[in-house]
Protein backbone atom coordinates (compact mmCIF):
# COMPACT_ATOMS: atom_id res chain seq x y z
CA UNK A 1 0.00 0.00 0.00
CA UNK A 2 2.76 2.35 0.90
CA UNK A 3 4.64 1.66 -2.30
CA UNK A 4 1.49 2.47 -4.09
CA UNK A 5 0.94 5.89 -2.39
CA UNK A 6 4.58 6.75 -2.68
CA UNK A 7 4.32 6.05 -6.97
CA UNK A 8 1.05 8.23 -6.92
CA UNK A 9 2.24 11.18 -5.43
CA UNK A 10 5.53 11.43 -7.59
CA UNK A 11 3.77 10.33 -10.56
CA UNK A 12 2.96 13.87 -11.97
CA UNK A 13 4.74 17.05 -10.25
CA UNK A 14 1.72 18.25 -7.81
CA UNK A 15 3.14 19.43 -4.43
CA UNK A 16 0.31 19.33 -2.13
CA UNK A 17 2.40 21.61 -0.22
CA UNK A 18 3.09 24.40 -2.72
CA UNK A 19 0.02 23.54 -5.34
CA UNK A 20 0.46 26.74 -7.23
CA UNK A 21 4.42 26.30 -7.12
CA UNK A 22 5.63 27.07 -10.45
CA UNK A 23 9.13 28.86 -12.39
CA UNK A 24 7.49 30.98 -14.99
CA UNK A 25 10.19 32.41 -17.54
CA UNK A 26 9.01 35.49 -19.53
CA UNK A 27 10.10 36.56 -23.08
CA UNK A 28 9.64 40.25 -23.54
CA UNK A 29 10.32 41.16 -27.24
CA UNK A 30 10.68 44.90 -26.92
CA UNK A 31 11.73 45.64 -30.60
CA UNK A 32 11.60 43.63 -33.71
CA UNK A 33 12.20 44.34 -37.39
CA UNK A 34 13.09 41.57 -40.17
CA UNK A 35 16.94 41.00 -39.31
CA UNK A 36 16.96 41.05 -35.61
CA UNK A 37 15.07 41.26 -32.28
CA UNK A 38 15.55 42.77 -28.81
CA UNK A 39 14.23 40.32 -26.09
CA UNK A 40 14.02 40.96 -22.14
CA UNK A 41 14.08 37.54 -20.23
CA UNK A 42 12.44 37.00 -17.03
CA UNK A 43 12.49 33.81 -14.83
CA UNK A 44 10.07 34.20 -12.19
CA UNK A 45 10.30 32.00 -8.68
CA UNK A 46 6.64 31.99 -8.10
CA UNK A 47 7.21 28.49 -5.61
CA UNK A 48 6.89 29.56 -1.57
CA UNK A 49 10.03 27.33 -0.30
CA UNK A 50 11.74 26.19 -3.31
CA UNK A 51 14.81 28.22 -4.20
CA UNK A 52 17.67 27.93 -6.66
CA UNK A 53 20.92 27.95 -4.74
CA UNK A 54 24.34 27.75 -6.06
CA UNK A 55 25.85 27.06 -8.95
CA UNK A 56 22.36 28.44 -10.30
CA UNK A 57 20.39 28.48 -12.89
CA UNK A 58 21.35 27.38 -16.17
CA UNK A 59 18.72 28.42 -18.75
CA UNK A 60 18.87 26.07 -22.31
CA UNK A 61 16.83 25.70 -25.41
CA UNK A 62 17.47 24.92 -29.13
CA UNK A 63 17.12 27.17 -31.33
CA UNK A 64 14.93 26.23 -34.67
CA UNK A 65 16.93 28.10 -37.10
CA UNK A 66 20.03 29.79 -37.87
CA UNK A 67 19.80 32.16 -34.62
CA UNK A 68 22.39 34.46 -33.71
CA UNK A 69 22.94 36.44 -30.11
CA UNK A 70 24.73 39.20 -30.80
CA UNK A 71 24.41 40.67 -27.48
CA UNK A 72 23.43 39.59 -23.84
CA UNK A 73 23.28 42.06 -20.79
CA UNK A 74 23.22 40.55 -17.26
CA UNK A 75 23.93 37.00 -18.67
CA UNK A 76 25.89 35.59 -20.95
CA UNK A 77 26.24 32.20 -22.69
CA UNK A 78 27.80 29.23 -21.87
CA UNK A 79 29.72 28.93 -25.32
CA UNK A 80 30.23 30.77 -28.26
CA UNK A 81 29.65 27.98 -30.44
CA UNK A 82 30.68 28.02 -34.51
CA UNK A 83 30.34 31.10 -36.07
CA UNK A 84 32.98 30.41 -38.52
CA UNK A 85 29.78 30.38 -41.24
CA UNK A 86 28.84 34.34 -39.96
CA UNK A 87 29.40 37.88 -41.46
CA UNK A 88 30.05 40.06 -38.88
CA UNK A 89 31.14 44.10 -38.81
CA UNK A 90 35.02 43.00 -37.16
CA UNK A 91 33.87 45.75 -34.14
CA UNK A 92 30.93 43.55 -33.76
CA UNK A 93 31.42 39.78 -33.15
CA UNK A 94 28.80 37.74 -32.17
CA UNK A 95 28.18 36.19 -28.95
CA UNK A 96 26.69 32.84 -29.37
CA UNK A 97 25.84 30.98 -32.62
CA UNK A 98 25.58 27.97 -30.65
CA UNK A 99 22.54 25.75 -31.68
CA UNK A 100 21.89 24.94 -28.26
CA UNK A 101 22.65 27.93 -26.12
CA UNK A 102 22.89 27.47 -22.80
CA UNK A 103 22.67 30.98 -20.18
CA UNK A 104 24.09 31.64 -16.80
CA UNK A 105 23.66 34.56 -14.82
CA UNK A 106 26.47 37.60 -13.82
CA UNK A 107 27.96 36.84 -10.60
CA UNK A 108 27.21 39.65 -8.13
CA UNK A 109 29.45 42.73 -8.55
CA UNK A 110 29.41 42.42 -12.73
CA UNK A 111 30.45 45.56 -14.50
CA UNK A 112 27.27 48.27 -13.96
CA UNK A 113 27.42 48.52 -18.02
CA UNK A 114 26.53 45.07 -18.75
CA UNK A 115 23.61 44.89 -15.96
CA UNK A 116 20.17 44.78 -15.85
CA UNK A 117 17.36 44.96 -13.40
CA UNK A 118 17.30 41.71 -11.16
CA UNK A 119 20.28 40.11 -13.07
CA UNK A 120 23.53 39.23 -11.22
CA UNK A 121 22.90 37.49 -8.24
CA UNK A 122 24.71 34.39 -9.60
CA UNK A 123 21.84 32.24 -10.75
CA UNK A 124 20.19 32.30 -7.18
CA UNK A 125 17.05 32.62 -7.12
CA UNK A 126 15.24 33.07 -3.24
CA UNK A 127 11.71 31.51 -2.64
CA UNK A 128 8.60 33.93 -2.56
CA UNK A 129 8.37 33.27 0.99
CA UNK A 130 11.84 34.19 2.03
CA UNK A 131 12.38 37.23 -0.27
CA UNK A 132 9.99 38.33 -3.46
CA UNK A 133 12.41 41.08 -5.00
CA UNK A 134 15.21 38.28 -5.22
CA UNK A 135 12.75 35.79 -6.47
CA UNK A 136 13.28 37.08 -10.06
CA UNK A 137 15.84 37.35 -12.49
CA UNK A 138 16.43 39.02 -15.76
CA UNK A 139 18.46 39.07 -18.72
CA UNK A 140 18.33 41.24 -22.32
CA UNK A 141 19.38 39.75 -25.49
CA UNK A 142 19.46 40.67 -29.21
CA UNK A 143 18.99 37.82 -31.80
CA UNK A 144 19.51 37.98 -35.32
CA UNK A 145 19.63 35.19 -38.38
CA UNK A 146 16.00 34.06 -37.63
CA UNK A 147 14.14 32.46 -39.73
CA UNK A 148 10.38 34.98 -39.93
CA UNK A 149 8.59 33.14 -42.55
CA UNK A 150 8.87 29.03 -41.13
CA UNK A 151 5.41 28.85 -41.57
CA UNK A 152 4.60 32.15 -39.74
CA UNK A 153 2.12 34.12 -41.17
CA UNK A 154 2.18 37.17 -38.39
CA UNK A 155 5.90 37.06 -39.50
CA UNK A 156 7.02 36.33 -35.58
CA UNK A 157 10.26 34.67 -34.75
CA UNK A 158 9.68 30.73 -34.57
CA UNK A 159 9.72 29.74 -30.95
CA UNK A 160 12.75 27.57 -29.87
CA UNK A 161 12.09 24.14 -28.07
CA UNK A 162 13.52 21.84 -25.48
CA UNK A 163 13.64 24.89 -22.49
CA UNK A 164 15.21 23.58 -19.40
CA UNK A 165 16.54 25.38 -16.32
CA UNK A 166 19.54 23.06 -15.79
CA UNK A 167 18.46 22.57 -11.91
CA UNK A 168 17.55 18.80 -11.08
CA UNK A 169 13.88 17.98 -10.82
CA UNK A 170 12.68 20.30 -12.65
CA UNK A 171 11.27 20.17 -16.47
CA UNK A 172 9.98 23.28 -19.04
CA UNK A 173 7.14 23.38 -21.15
CA UNK A 174 7.35 24.87 -24.44
CA UNK A 175 6.67 28.39 -24.78
CA UNK A 176 3.40 29.53 -25.95
CA UNK A 177 1.98 32.70 -26.42
CA UNK A 178 0.40 35.08 -23.94
CA UNK A 179 -1.18 38.33 -24.28
CA UNK A 180 1.73 40.85 -23.70
CA UNK A 181 1.60 43.55 -20.92
CA UNK A 182 4.33 46.67 -20.02
CA UNK A 183 7.40 45.50 -19.06
CA UNK A 184 8.99 47.27 -15.99
CA UNK A 185 12.95 47.99 -16.56
CA UNK A 186 13.82 49.64 -13.42
CA UNK A 187 12.04 51.27 -10.51
CA UNK A 188 10.96 54.01 -13.21
CA UNK A 189 10.77 53.14 -16.74
CA UNK A 190 8.34 50.89 -18.41
CA UNK A 191 8.61 49.83 -22.11
CA UNK A 192 5.33 48.53 -24.25
CA UNK A 193 6.08 44.79 -25.98
CA UNK A 194 5.20 43.67 -28.60
CA UNK A 195 5.03 40.03 -28.23
CA UNK A 196 4.84 37.57 -24.81
CA UNK A 197 6.38 33.82 -24.65
CA UNK A 198 5.88 32.02 -21.79
CA UNK A 199 7.41 28.82 -20.02
CA UNK A 200 6.68 27.07 -17.17
CA UNK A 201 8.86 24.83 -15.33
CA UNK A 202 7.79 22.68 -12.45
CA UNK A 203 9.41 20.43 -9.76
CA UNK A 204 8.62 16.81 -9.29
CA UNK A 205 10.72 15.37 -6.19
CA UNK A 206 10.41 11.93 -8.26
CA UNK A 207 12.37 13.22 -11.46
CA UNK A 208 15.11 14.85 -8.76
CA UNK A 209 15.75 11.34 -7.90
CA UNK A 210 14.93 9.01 -4.62
CA UNK A 211 17.65 9.52 -2.42
CA UNK A 212 17.64 11.94 0.25
CA UNK A 213 19.89 14.62 0.90
CA UNK A 214 18.52 15.16 4.60
CA UNK A 215 17.50 13.29 7.54
CA UNK A 216 15.49 13.49 10.89
CA UNK A 217 16.43 12.15 13.84
CA UNK A 218 14.09 12.20 17.18
CA UNK A 219 14.16 12.49 21.10
CA UNK A 220 11.62 13.43 23.76
CA UNK A 221 12.11 14.80 27.53
CA UNK A 222 9.80 10.99 28.39
CA UNK A 223 11.92 8.69 27.25
CA UNK A 224 16.00 8.84 27.31
CA UNK A 225 16.14 7.36 23.71
CA UNK A 226 17.42 9.02 20.74
CA UNK A 227 16.66 7.74 17.61
CA UNK A 228 18.48 8.83 15.37
CA UNK A 229 18.96 8.82 11.82
CA UNK A 230 17.99 5.86 9.91
CA UNK A 231 21.11 3.96 8.57
CA UNK A 232 22.83 4.90 5.28
CA UNK A 233 19.89 7.66 4.60
CA UNK A 234 21.92 9.27 2.37
CA UNK A 235 24.16 6.38 1.09
CA UNK A 236 26.58 4.08 3.38
CA UNK A 237 29.74 5.02 5.14
CA UNK A 238 32.52 3.41 3.04
CA UNK A 239 30.93 1.50 0.31
CA UNK A 240 31.76 3.10 -3.28
CA UNK A 241 28.89 4.72 -4.40
CA UNK A 242 29.07 7.00 -1.26
CA UNK A 243 30.56 10.81 -1.28
CA UNK A 244 33.85 10.97 0.42
CA UNK A 245 33.58 11.47 3.93
CA UNK A 246 36.08 13.04 6.57
CA UNK A 247 36.64 12.27 10.12
CA UNK A 248 39.04 14.55 11.01
CA UNK A 249 38.34 17.54 13.91
CA UNK A 250 39.56 20.41 12.12
CA UNK A 251 38.12 22.58 9.56
CA UNK A 252 39.21 22.10 6.37
CA UNK A 253 39.77 25.39 3.94
CA UNK A 254 37.52 25.09 0.57
CA UNK A 255 38.46 26.97 -2.78
CA UNK A 256 35.80 27.10 -5.71
CA UNK A 257 37.01 25.18 -8.87
CA UNK A 258 37.91 26.74 -11.60
CA UNK A 259 34.81 27.13 -12.89
CA UNK A 260 33.89 29.60 -9.72
CA UNK A 261 31.32 26.82 -8.98
CA UNK A 262 30.70 25.39 -5.22
CA UNK A 263 33.32 23.34 -3.99
CA UNK A 264 32.08 19.70 -3.50
CA UNK A 265 30.68 18.40 -0.41
CA UNK A 266 32.94 16.61 1.99
CA UNK A 267 31.02 15.31 4.40
CA UNK A 268 31.74 14.65 7.71
CA UNK A 269 31.34 10.83 8.68
CA UNK A 270 28.26 9.56 10.23
CA UNK A 271 25.94 6.42 10.02
CA UNK A 272 23.41 8.32 7.49
CA UNK A 273 25.94 10.18 6.02
CA UNK A 274 23.78 13.05 5.29
CA UNK A 275 24.96 16.86 4.94
CA UNK A 276 22.25 17.52 6.69
CA UNK A 277 20.15 16.47 9.74
CA UNK A 278 16.95 17.86 11.35
CA UNK A 279 16.55 16.58 15.11
CA UNK A 280 13.01 17.12 16.59
CA UNK A 281 12.91 17.56 20.84
CA UNK A 282 9.80 17.22 22.68
CA UNK A 283 10.99 19.12 25.28
CA UNK A 284 8.76 19.71 27.78
CA UNK A 285 5.18 19.74 29.07
CA UNK A 286 2.80 22.41 30.50
CA UNK A 287 -0.84 22.06 31.16
CA UNK A 288 -2.41 23.86 27.85
CA UNK A 289 0.86 24.10 25.95
CA UNK A 290 4.07 22.07 24.60
CA UNK A 291 7.26 22.77 23.89
CA UNK A 292 9.84 21.61 21.08
CA UNK A 293 13.18 22.20 20.37
CA UNK A 294 14.33 21.78 16.54
CA UNK A 295 17.86 22.14 15.23
CA UNK A 296 19.19 21.83 11.93
CA UNK A 297 23.11 20.17 11.97
CA UNK A 298 25.10 20.81 9.05
CA UNK A 299 27.64 17.83 8.40
CA UNK A 300 29.35 19.54 5.46
CA UNK A 301 32.75 20.65 6.49
CA UNK A 302 33.53 22.85 3.13
CA UNK A 303 30.06 24.94 2.07
CA UNK A 304 27.33 27.17 4.10
CA UNK A 305 24.23 27.40 3.13
CA UNK A 306 22.92 30.49 2.99
CA UNK A 307 19.31 31.19 3.17
CA UNK A 308 18.50 27.56 4.33
CA UNK A 309 14.50 26.92 4.58
CA UNK A 310 13.29 23.88 6.33
CA UNK A 311 9.11 22.86 5.62
CA UNK A 312 7.46 20.99 8.68
CA UNK A 313 3.75 18.88 8.48
CA UNK A 314 2.74 18.30 12.01
CA UNK A 315 -1.26 19.06 13.15
CA UNK A 316 -0.20 21.20 16.33
CA UNK A 317 1.30 23.65 13.94
CA UNK A 318 -1.71 25.48 13.53
CA UNK A 319 -1.60 26.23 16.87
CA UNK A 320 1.80 27.84 17.24
CA UNK A 321 1.70 30.31 20.01
CA UNK A 322 5.02 31.82 20.21
CA UNK A 323 8.52 31.14 18.41
CA UNK A 324 12.34 31.49 19.34
CA UNK A 325 15.48 32.82 16.45
CA UNK A 326 13.67 31.87 12.96
CA UNK A 327 11.62 33.20 11.14
CA UNK A 328 7.87 31.49 10.31
CA UNK A 329 4.71 31.39 7.94
CA UNK A 330 2.14 28.77 7.79
CA UNK A 331 1.75 27.61 3.95
CA UNK A 332 -1.74 26.86 3.58
CA UNK A 333 -3.42 24.73 1.51
CA UNK A 334 -7.02 24.32 2.17
CA UNK A 335 -9.26 25.64 4.41
CA UNK A 336 -9.51 22.72 6.92
CA UNK A 337 -5.97 21.33 6.75
CA UNK A 338 -3.39 23.86 8.23
CA UNK A 339 -0.49 21.74 8.72
CA UNK A 340 2.27 22.71 7.38
CA UNK A 341 4.85 25.30 8.62
CA UNK A 342 7.54 27.20 6.46
CA UNK A 343 10.35 28.46 8.85
CA UNK A 344 13.94 30.60 8.13
CA UNK A 345 16.50 32.10 9.31
CA UNK A 346 16.65 35.78 10.85
CA UNK A 347 18.78 38.31 8.08
CA UNK A 348 22.07 39.05 10.17
CA UNK A 349 21.50 36.55 12.63
CA UNK A 350 20.92 33.20 11.66
CA UNK A 351 20.11 33.22 7.82
CA UNK A 352 23.30 31.40 6.92
CA UNK A 353 23.78 27.76 8.22
CA UNK A 354 27.77 27.80 8.54
CA UNK A 355 29.67 24.83 7.70
CA UNK A 356 29.73 22.54 10.33
CA UNK A 357 27.75 24.36 12.26
CA UNK A 358 23.96 24.13 13.23
CA UNK A 359 20.77 26.70 13.87
CA UNK A 360 18.44 25.97 16.46
CA UNK A 361 14.84 27.21 17.15
CA UNK A 362 12.70 26.84 20.30
CA UNK A 363 8.54 27.11 19.70
CA UNK A 364 5.44 26.84 21.50
CA UNK A 365 2.27 24.92 20.87
CA UNK A 366 -1.18 25.51 22.27
CA UNK A 367 -2.22 21.97 22.99
CA UNK A 368 -6.11 21.36 20.96
CA UNK A 369 -7.58 18.89 23.42
CA UNK A 370 -9.31 17.09 20.46
CA UNK A 371 -6.24 15.72 19.42
CA UNK A 372 -3.43 16.56 21.53
CA UNK A 373 -1.33 13.11 23.17
CA UNK A 374 2.56 11.92 23.52
CA UNK A 375 1.41 9.05 22.53
CA UNK A 376 1.36 6.88 19.28
CA UNK A 377 4.18 9.22 18.30
CA UNK A 378 1.87 12.04 17.82
CA UNK A 379 4.76 14.50 18.77
CA UNK A 380 6.85 14.07 15.88
CA UNK A 381 6.43 15.63 12.40
CA UNK A 382 4.85 13.64 9.81
CA UNK A 383 7.30 15.34 7.11
CA UNK A 384 10.12 17.76 6.93
CA UNK A 385 11.82 19.36 4.25
CA UNK A 386 15.14 20.96 4.15
CA UNK A 387 16.23 23.19 1.37
CA UNK A 388 13.09 22.11 -0.40
CA UNK A 389 14.30 18.44 -0.35
CA UNK A 390 12.30 15.84 1.58
CA UNK A 391 14.25 13.87 4.50
CA UNK A 392 14.59 10.33 5.54
CA UNK A 393 12.22 9.36 8.71
CA UNK A 394 12.85 6.58 11.00
CA UNK A 395 10.20 4.30 10.49
CA UNK A 396 7.49 4.87 13.15
CA UNK A 397 8.02 1.83 15.14
CA UNK A 398 11.05 2.86 16.47
CA UNK A 399 9.63 6.50 17.33
CA UNK A 400 10.48 6.70 21.17
CA UNK A 401 7.25 6.21 23.61
CA UNK A 402 5.62 7.01 26.58
CA UNK A 403 6.89 4.90 29.54
CA UNK A 404 4.64 1.68 30.15
CA UNK A 405 3.55 1.68 26.54
CA UNK A 406 2.12 -1.36 25.76
CA UNK A 407 2.93 -2.76 21.93
CA UNK A 408 -0.72 -1.50 20.57
CA UNK A 409 0.97 2.54 21.43
CA UNK A 410 3.63 1.34 18.58
CA UNK A 411 1.01 -0.24 16.32
CA UNK A 412 -1.29 3.39 16.28
CA UNK A 413 2.18 4.73 15.25
CA UNK A 414 1.86 2.87 12.06
CA UNK A 415 -1.36 2.93 11.88
CA UNK A 416 -1.81 7.05 12.31
CA UNK A 417 1.89 6.62 9.47
CA UNK A 418 -0.94 4.55 6.92
CA UNK A 419 -3.34 7.34 7.37
CA UNK A 420 -1.48 10.63 6.23
CA UNK A 421 -0.21 8.54 3.70
CA UNK A 422 -4.02 7.50 2.24
CA UNK A 423 -4.78 11.39 3.17
CA UNK A 424 -2.05 12.66 0.43
CA UNK A 425 -3.20 9.69 -2.00
CA UNK A 426 -6.43 11.03 -1.42
CA UNK A 427 -5.19 14.53 -2.37
CA UNK A 428 -3.26 13.60 -5.27
CA UNK A 429 -5.61 11.68 -6.76
CA UNK A 430 -8.21 14.58 -6.45
CA UNK A 431 -5.84 16.50 -8.37
CA UNK A 432 -5.59 14.24 -11.39
CA UNK A 433 -9.61 13.78 -11.55
C1 LIG B 1 2.42 29.36 -11.98
O1 LIG B 1 2.47 30.18 -10.82
C2 LIG B 1 1.63 31.34 -10.91
C3 LIG B 1 1.87 32.16 -9.65
O2 LIG B 1 1.62 31.40 -8.51
C4 LIG B 1 0.17 30.91 -11.03
O3 LIG B 1 -0.65 32.05 -11.15
C5 LIG B 1 0.02 30.03 -12.27
O4 LIG B 1 -1.29 29.52 -12.33
C6 LIG B 1 0.99 28.86 -12.22
N1 LIG B 1 0.93 28.17 -13.50
C7 LIG B 1 0.90 26.84 -13.57
C8 LIG B 1 0.79 26.26 -14.94
O5 LIG B 1 0.99 26.14 -12.58
C1 LIG C 1 14.36 18.51 -28.70
O1 LIG C 1 14.75 17.31 -28.03
C2 LIG C 1 14.26 16.15 -28.68
C3 LIG C 1 14.60 14.97 -27.80
O2 LIG C 1 15.83 15.14 -27.16
C4 LIG C 1 14.88 16.05 -30.07
O3 LIG C 1 14.37 14.92 -30.73
C5 LIG C 1 14.51 17.29 -30.87
O4 LIG C 1 15.17 17.27 -32.12
C6 LIG C 1 14.94 18.54 -30.12
N1 LIG C 1 14.45 19.72 -30.83
C7 LIG C 1 15.28 20.63 -31.32
C8 LIG C 1 14.64 21.78 -32.06
O5 LIG C 1 16.48 20.55 -31.20
C1 LIG D 1 31.54 25.26 -38.40
O1 LIG D 1 30.61 25.66 -39.39
C2 LIG D 1 31.15 25.58 -40.73
C3 LIG D 1 30.13 26.19 -41.68
O2 LIG D 1 28.93 26.44 -41.11
C4 LIG D 1 31.46 24.13 -41.06
O3 LIG D 1 32.00 24.05 -42.34
C5 LIG D 1 32.44 23.60 -40.02
O4 LIG D 1 32.64 22.22 -40.24
C6 LIG D 1 31.90 23.80 -38.60
N1 LIG D 1 32.94 23.42 -37.67
C7 LIG D 1 32.69 22.61 -36.65
C8 LIG D 1 33.87 22.32 -35.75
O5 LIG D 1 31.60 22.09 -36.46
C1 LIG E 1 15.35 41.07 0.13
O1 LIG E 1 16.51 41.26 -0.65
C2 LIG E 1 16.88 42.62 -0.81
C3 LIG E 1 18.03 42.66 -1.80
O2 LIG E 1 19.05 41.78 -1.42
C4 LIG E 1 17.24 43.20 0.56
O3 LIG E 1 17.58 44.55 0.42
C5 LIG E 1 16.03 43.05 1.47
O4 LIG E 1 16.38 43.49 2.77
C6 LIG E 1 15.57 41.60 1.54
N1 LIG E 1 14.31 41.53 2.26
C7 LIG E 1 14.13 40.68 3.25
C8 LIG E 1 12.77 40.68 3.84
O5 LIG E 1 15.01 39.92 3.63
C1 LIG F 1 6.82 41.01 -0.91
O1 LIG F 1 6.99 40.70 0.47
C2 LIG F 1 6.70 41.78 1.33
C3 LIG F 1 6.97 41.34 2.76
O2 LIG F 1 8.11 40.57 2.84
C4 LIG F 1 5.23 42.21 1.16
O3 LIG F 1 4.98 43.34 1.96
C5 LIG F 1 4.97 42.55 -0.31
O4 LIG F 1 3.59 42.82 -0.50
C6 LIG F 1 5.38 41.40 -1.20
N1 LIG F 1 5.23 41.80 -2.59
C7 LIG F 1 4.61 41.04 -3.48
C8 LIG F 1 4.57 41.58 -4.87
O5 LIG F 1 4.10 39.97 -3.20
C1 LIG G 1 6.74 20.54 -27.33
O1 LIG G 1 6.38 20.57 -28.70
C2 LIG G 1 6.83 19.41 -29.42
C3 LIG G 1 6.48 19.59 -30.88
O2 LIG G 1 6.36 20.93 -31.22
C4 LIG G 1 6.15 18.19 -28.86
O3 LIG G 1 6.62 17.04 -29.53
C5 LIG G 1 6.49 18.08 -27.38
O4 LIG G 1 5.80 16.99 -26.81
C6 LIG G 1 6.12 19.35 -26.65
N1 LIG G 1 6.62 19.24 -25.29
C7 LIG G 1 5.90 19.54 -24.23
C8 LIG G 1 6.56 19.42 -22.90
O5 LIG G 1 4.73 19.88 -24.32
C1 LIG H 1 31.47 29.70 4.96
O1 LIG H 1 31.38 30.74 5.92
C2 LIG H 1 32.63 30.95 6.61
C3 LIG H 1 32.39 31.98 7.70
O2 LIG H 1 31.61 33.06 7.23
C4 LIG H 1 33.67 31.42 5.60
O3 LIG H 1 34.91 31.62 6.27
C5 LIG H 1 33.85 30.34 4.53
O4 LIG H 1 34.73 30.78 3.53
C6 LIG H 1 32.49 30.04 3.88
N1 LIG H 1 32.66 28.89 3.00
C7 LIG H 1 32.32 28.92 1.71
C8 LIG H 1 32.57 27.68 0.93
O5 LIG H 1 31.80 29.91 1.19
C1 LIG I 1 -2.98 28.49 10.34
O1 LIG I 1 -2.05 28.47 11.39
C2 LIG I 1 -1.40 29.70 11.62
C3 LIG I 1 -0.36 29.51 12.72
O2 LIG I 1 -0.89 29.36 13.95
C4 LIG I 1 -2.42 30.78 12.01
O3 LIG I 1 -1.76 32.01 12.19
C5 LIG I 1 -3.44 30.89 10.88
O4 LIG I 1 -4.46 31.80 11.25
C6 LIG I 1 -4.08 29.52 10.59
N1 LIG I 1 -4.95 29.64 9.44
C7 LIG I 1 -6.16 29.07 9.38
C8 LIG I 1 -6.92 29.27 8.11
O5 LIG I 1 -6.61 28.41 10.30
C1 LIG J 1 -5.70 25.25 16.59
O1 LIG J 1 -5.76 25.75 15.25
C2 LIG J 1 -6.93 25.35 14.55
C3 LIG J 1 -6.80 25.83 13.12
O2 LIG J 1 -6.36 27.17 13.06
C4 LIG J 1 -8.18 25.91 15.25
O3 LIG J 1 -9.34 25.45 14.58
C5 LIG J 1 -8.18 25.42 16.70
O4 LIG J 1 -9.26 26.02 17.38
C6 LIG J 1 -6.87 25.78 17.40
N1 LIG J 1 -6.86 25.19 18.73
C7 LIG J 1 -6.57 25.88 19.83
C8 LIG J 1 -6.60 25.15 21.11
O5 LIG J 1 -6.29 27.08 19.77
C1 LIG K 1 11.59 4.47 24.84
O1 LIG K 1 11.20 4.27 23.46
C2 LIG K 1 11.74 3.09 22.91
C3 LIG K 1 11.39 3.07 21.45
O2 LIG K 1 10.02 3.11 21.22
C4 LIG K 1 11.20 1.87 23.67
O3 LIG K 1 11.79 0.70 23.12
C5 LIG K 1 11.57 1.99 25.14
O4 LIG K 1 10.96 0.95 25.86
C6 LIG K 1 11.09 3.32 25.68
N1 LIG K 1 11.64 3.50 27.04
C7 LIG K 1 10.88 3.62 28.11
C8 LIG K 1 11.57 3.80 29.43
O5 LIG K 1 9.66 3.55 28.01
Amino acid sequence: FAFIFVFAFHADAYDPVDPLGNITINWDFTSMDTSQYTVMVSIHNYQLYRHIERPGWRLGWAWSGHEIIWDVRGAETTELGNCSGVHFDPGHPPHCCDKRPVVVDLPPGAPYNIQVANCCRGGVLSSLSQNNSTATAAFQMSVGGFDRDGGNPNGDPVKPANFSIGVPGYTCSNATQVPATRSKVDEQRHVQVMLTWQIICSYSQFRDGPSPSCCVSLSSFYNSTIVGCPQCSCGCPRSPSAPQCFRQQSKLQALPDADGNPPTPVIRCTEHMCPIRVHWHVKQNYREYWRVKASITNYDMVSNYSDWNLVVRHPNLANITQLFSFNYQPLIQYDTINDTAMFWGIANYNEMLLRDGNVQTEMILKKDPSDFTFSGGWAFPRRVYFNGHQCAMPSPDQYPSLPNAASDVRVSALQRWLITGSCLLLLSMFHVM
